[in-house]
């Protein structure tokens, strides 16, 4: 068996003479009478080799039969190319090898796509044969930013005294937001384990272990709605620190996705990264994860409305709801038709009632719902909100969260039709101040923000038994070009919190003492006060790889609706798997 002296990427000039072996892939071929070239590939570039019938009559024999994407060896003799075949932006461009033997190791049948242009076949069918995505060159680079960052992630931890520790996959079903993934147990028929959704409660019982700063590399499992940057199984880099608070955190996280987006990308991130309480957060941008790349914020509308004579708006804030809206340049492309197609997207995505809008021309409202607004209360809009020339304004009236997800999604889709957002800019920022709990209508109950475990304010503590919506939690999370690629908070470290925690969310002592007693009775034995975050790396490695598709960075990934299209699993199982494991399946 021929065995490689040198990668398909390395050879110059200055190996012209010798004699070296290549493997590899071949991903184009050409053949010009008694010459042959062809491109070897593999994961570190391409060489052009060439089979000379005159020289080497019986290997070019064999290379006549080569197909793309067939597997060989050769050795042969690095030579200059003729000056006008040099290809300068190639590392290898101006040699060739001249094969004098060759080993076929596989001969691959016709492609199911072409492996030189990934948008060659839909995504579905690529998924298909992943393995031979895999060969793409998009997503060879990209895997190879995520292993260069897990790298870098685990050096910069590491020098700072970090201790990875793993936690276990097969674990008590602990609920902590999203459906768990569940696992039957054959020795314990009836009971299951289930994959973490995080190793949250795993960190903080080792930080009662004395792991005063811990960290993991690890996968977590949630079943929940899938999104372009979510999947079911994914990775965190998880971290846990004791004896801080909620700065100490803020600045070893910062430390470390600045240490990254350094090492990866060269890219110096701002030393201190801006924050925003979550009010403000949502009030100028209509998310928890703005996109702060661009501004574009939302306007209070209130005074204006009352001073109107629009019912609709006026009869929504006198039942308490909000009304806001967004200043929009280039307000002549939005015709009818295309403001008809936003108003379904807010309806049928967010729930609005409708998209109001009005435009200005010649220096006054016109057109929409501007008939409404007196002379007067249309001149102090145009001055107080800037509205120039030429501009659309939209707004929406209703409660104030259909307002804020509604007008935050709108903001997100007139930058990108305005072309706003400049995407060679990296605009980090940590948004803290969360409420610790929000009200579930549906179940009509306290639902936390974060988890059951993110400690409250320390100035709001009173407020849990008389104003529960109004308590703030240590709670952050790190945003960066509107993703959330981190979150974390200062945890409950004291039994008694905790259980006041839980009765707030409607855990019973008895069920608290079921699901989590492991953790509430830990912290009877010395428990530091203690903190942390999760970073979703799959997140971070995929806004380092120029893409908006998680699946690209992963390298066997589920589709939205989680299912491996390449293994086609989930799959059913046979009877007498069920049978161990005393289950059956109810049709
Ligand atoms: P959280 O649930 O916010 O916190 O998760 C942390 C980060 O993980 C990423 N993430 C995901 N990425 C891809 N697919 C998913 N389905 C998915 N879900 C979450 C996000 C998110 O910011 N135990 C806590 C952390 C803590 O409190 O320390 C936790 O898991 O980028």
């Amino acid at each position: 068996m021929i065995k490689r002296s040198h990668t398909c990427g390395e050879l110059t000039k200055t190996n012209i003479g010798e004699t070296i072996s290549l493997c590899g892939w071949i991903s184009k071929r050409r053949d010009h009478g008694g010459l042959s070239f062809v491109d070897l590939r593999d994961r570190y570039g391409k060489t052009q080799i060439v089979f000379n019938e005159e020289l080497h009559s019986n290997v070019f024999k064999k290379a006549k039969k080569l197909g793309l994407e067939d597997v060989i060896g050769i050795k042969g003799v690095v030579v200059q190319r003729p000056s006008e075949a040099v290809n300068e932006s190639m590392i290898t461009g101006e040699i060739d090898v001249e094969v004098s033997q060759i080993d076929i190791f596989n001969e691959a049948d016709a492609m199911p796509f072409d492996v030189n242009d990934r948008n060659s076949a839909n995504e579905d069918h690529r998924l298909k044969f992943r393995f031979l995505e895999l060969r793409t060159k998009d997503l060879q680079k990209n895997m190879f930013i995520r292993h260069k960052a897990a790298f870098a992630i685990r050096d910069h931890m590491s020098k700072n005294d970090f201790i990875e520790v793993e936690t276990p996959v097969l674990m008590k079903s602990t609920p902590e937001g999203a459906r768990d993934f569940l696992v039957p147990s054959r020795l314990h028929q009836g009971k299951f384990y289930a994959l973490p959704q995080s190793p949250q409660t795993y960190k903080q019982l080792l930080m009662i272990s004395g792991f005063d700063k811990y960290f993991q590399i690890v996968k977590c499992f949630r079943d929940e709605d899938f999104r372009a940057d979510r999947q079911p199984e994914f990775t965190q880099i998880d971290i846990e620190m004791s004896f801080v608070d909620q700065y100490d955190i803020i600045n070893m996280a910062t430390g470390l996705t600045r240490n990254i987006f350094k090492e990866i990308l060269d890219v110096e991130l701002a030393k201190d990264f801006p924050q925003l309480n979550y009010h403000e957060a949502m009030e100028r941008y209509g998310s928890d994860k703005p996109d702060i790349r661009f501004d574009m914020e939302l306007n209070e509308m209130s005074s204006y409305v009352e001073a109107s004579n629009f019912n609709a708006f006026k009869s929504v804030l006198e039942k308490g709801g909000r009304v806001k809206g967004i200043v929009c340049p280039n307000g002549e492309s939005y015709s009818r038709k295309v403001i008809d197609e936003l108003t379904d997207f807010m309806k049928i995505y967010y729930g609005a009632k409708g998209l109001a809008w009005l435009k200005c021309k010649d220096g006054k409202l016109d057109g929409g719902i501007s008939k409404f607004f007196p002379e007067h209360v249309q001149n102090l809009m145009l001055s107080d909100l800037k509205i120039n020339n030429g501009d659309i304004i939209f707004m929406i009236g209703d409660d104030v969260s259909v307002v804020w997800q509604a007008l935050g999604a709108l903001r997100l889709e007139l930058g990108k039709r305005e072309n706003l957002i400049d995407n060679s800019k990296w605009a980090p920022l940590w948004v803290v101040d969360f409420p610790l709990v929000e009200w579930n209508s549906d179940e009509q109950r306290w639902d936390a923000l974060h988890h059951p475990f993110t400690a409250p304010h320390p100035d709001d503590i009173d407020l849990i038994d008389t104003d529960p919506a109004n308590v703030r939690s240590l709670g952050y999370d790190l945003v960066l070009n509107g993703y959330e690629i981190g979150g974390g908070s200062i945890r409950i470290h004291k039994r008694d919190l905790q259980q006041k925690a839980f009765s707030l969310l409607g855990v019973s002592d008895e069920e608290a003492e079921e699901k989590f007693g492991f953790l509430m009775n830990a912290f009877r034995y010395g428990a530091p006060p203690h903190g942390g975050i999760a970073f979703g790396f799959d997140r971070i490695a995929m806004l380092m790889s120029g893409s908006n598709q998680i699946r690209d960075v992963i390298a066997f990934p589920k589709t939205t609706s989680a299912m491996s299209l390449m293994d086609n699993s989930p799959s059913n199982i046979d009877k007498k798997q069920l049978d161990e494991l005393g289950l059956s399946i109810k049709k």
